[in-house]
């Protein structure tokens, strides 16, 4: 039997839309929910007990509204709270992480750059994603503060932005890395000016299509799946101004949605 419940999908702004987007190419019929928490924003300098609670109370909240699963498009939120999520819903939960896996197995010359938050830099799930899969491997950490913030307000190709990206990777291009992981979400809208910065010969990855298959994935052993016709929507909330982040939403996915809706959590 079909399931025809939502798919709920969360971040701490807007920057998911970029894993949103991979989740409705390859799942065109699911309806999907999406969470904005742009008031809440960035989720990188906060403690981890401030972002657990955020993430408790935005699950509960798709949970209420029939989320059949629920995916964290935050790599901060996943590194920081997906295990302590797990331990309180029942439903299948998918989340990121920085893509350090591939990126080792990639790269040519054994150096890797990684731009994601503090928060994921130092947590434990990221330091056991090295110890598996970076051995031998040489990863430069890059902290980004500020860029978040810019996606949040759409500045994508602003010279404002592209500043502080050649500020970001400058110790990325002196240590001569050959793979960069965008290891946030937001990061995938800004995939353009960094290429632009590294140059072709290296090369710019990021988790949201294997999160998406991953989506696909755990549907179908949990047959979960929805309806077979291709005609799936997305609903939108924010819990920061619904007019300003619905005109990012816009911009981001591409064409306008019907509307965003405020959320106070
Ligand atoms: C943030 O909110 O600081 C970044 C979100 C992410 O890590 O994907």
């Amino acid at each position: 039997m079909p399931n025809p419940n939502p798919i709920g999908i969360f971040d701490s702004g807007v920057g998911g839309i970029s894993v949103l987007k991979e989740i409705r190419r390859l799942l065109p019929a699911e309806e999907l929910l999406y969470f904005a928490d742009s008031a809440h924003c960035p989720y990188g300098v906060k403690p981890q007990e401030e972002i657990r609670r955020r993430i408790i109370k935005i699950a509960d909240f798709l949970i209420a509204r029939k989320a059949k699963m629920l995916v964290s498009a935050c790599n901060t939120a996943s590194i920081a709270g997906l295990d302590f999520l797990r331990q309180f819903f029942q439903v299948p939960i998918v989340g990121m992480e920085p893509a350090v896996k591939p990126a080792a197995s990639m790269t040519r010359n054994g150096k890797v750059g990684v731009l994601a938050t503090g928060v994921t830099v130092t947590g434990e799930r990221f330091n056991s994603l090295l110890e598996r899969f970076a051995n031998g491997i040489e990863v430069y950490k890059v902290t980004c503060p500020g860029l978040v913030e810019q996606v949040e307000m759409g500045l994508l190709d602003d010279p404002a932005t592209e500043k502080m990206l050649h500020r970001y990777l400058e110790p990325l291009i002196a240590n001569s890395v050959d793979t960069v992981v965008l290891g946030c979400t937001h990061y995938p809208f800004l995939r353009p000016l960094v290429e632009k910065i590294m140059g072709p010969s290296v090369k710019v990855i990021d988790t949201g299509c294997a999160v998406a298959k991953r989506v696909k994935q755990v549907l179908q052993e949990a047959e979960l799946q929805g309806e077979a016709h291709e005609n799936g929507t997305e609903t939108f909330f924010t819990s920061a101004d619904p007019v300003q982040v619905g005109r990012v939403i816009n911009y981001l996915w591409g064409h306008p949605v019907a509307k965003t809706h405020h959320v106070e959590l």
